[in-house]
């Protein structure tokens, strides 16, 4: 069941002794890193209250959205109850959990919204067990709430937002992955054009072959990328996030205002710019956040002009992942 509301009330109920945790947003993909590479940001995320229940499972009380938003309200279908119902079986919990879900990302942007409700009701859920399980050992949970939105096992926003920082995870096992340093911080120029793009119509569009030459150069911009992040040299992390051949050439068809958008930016000074995840979304790298606010300021207008509504923001990196608040 699927409910288009600002504010669904599900199961009456009031919390005792309860947590706040905040789930962040990720970017992913960053250009030549499809479902392998992702970027926990800062400002932007998902709340989940919660409190333990004397009744076993997860109890969704109360899904907020933001306005026009579409929260999935069956307990089977949401990544918050999901992701928490994996942590209170792995830790063989003899309670039950309810949660209430305040969502500030909207679903459908390309900023991990799923991912951000099931690392949220994962990390609650743990909270709330007599011993909680360590960070690392929830990727199986998050996974699996991450998993009933998308229709796939992909950790590119859910670990970024499990763990923090940038993270590359295997596109085939998810449960492989790595952290990558980075050595500075990172402004990032942040827009949220108001287009429609379903996450499973930009899968599904993606070819199902591709040239040889083109999948080697992908392979070789993603090494060279992650060797730039890890040396903190901007410009080449630009370079090579604007170099992939294969998933965003075919995406960009779904923004009207991409190439306008990748122009200004690039004008505007900034090291490189993409569409997050499945899009709309875009971000753009820039020197430090007043610069980030000038690159912004020219993708905005980019965007008005493409005749296509938009909001900004500019962020940075989030080196935290999902938190108690
Ligand atoms: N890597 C995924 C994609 C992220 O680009 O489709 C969206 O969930």
């Amino acid at each position: 069941m699927e409910v288009a509301s600002s504010s669904v009330s599900v199961i009456a109920g009031q919390p005792g002794e309860h947590v706040v945790v905040w789930g962040p947003g990720s970017l992913s993909n960053l250009g030549p890193g499809f479902d392998a590479l992702g970027l926990c940001i800062q400002g932007l995320g998902d709340r989940v209250e919660a409190w333990r229940t004397e009744t076993p499972g997860v109890t969704l009380v109360e899904a907020n959205g933001l306005p026009g938003s579409t929260i999935p309200v069956d307990p089977a279908r949401n990544t918050a109850t999901v992701a928490a119902a994996a942590v209170l079986r792995q830790a063989k919990a003899r309670h039950g959990v309810a949660l209430r879900l305040y969502k500030g990302l909207p679903a459908g942007s390309g900023l991990g919204s799923s991912a951000a409700s099931a690392v949220a009701g994962a990390w609650a859920a743990n909270l709330l067990l007599d011993q909680p399980l360590p960070r690392e050992t929830l990727v199986e949970a998050v996974l699996e709430g991450e998993a009933v939105a998308s229709g796939s096992r992909h950790g590119d926003n859910v670990l970024p937002s499990l763990l923090g920082g940038l993270v590359l995870v295997s596109a085939s096992d998810p449960t492989c992955y790595r952290r990558i340093p980075l050595p500075a911080p990172l402004a990032i120029a942040l827009i949220l054009p108001r287009v429609a793009v379903l996450t499973r119509t930009a899968r599904e569009i993606l070819p199902r072959q591709v040239a040889f030459q083109d999948a080697v150069h992908n392979a070789s911009a993603l090494a060279f990328m992650i060797d730039a992040f890890r040396s903190g040299d901007w410009e080449a992390v630009g370079r090579w996030m604007m170099a992939d051949r294969i998933v965003e050439p075919v995406r960009a068809t779904l923004v009207p205002c991409y190439e306008a958008v990748r122009q200004a930016a690039v004008s505007a000074g900034a090291f490189g710019c993409a569409l997050t995840g499945s899009g709309p979304s875009m971000f753009a790298l820039a020197r430090d956040a007043l610069h980030a606010r000038q690159v912004l300021s020219a993708m905005r207008e980019a965007c008005l002009e493409s005749g296509v509504e938009v909001e900004g923001y500019v962020t940075a990196v989030d080196f935290e992942g999902v938190r108690q608040l």
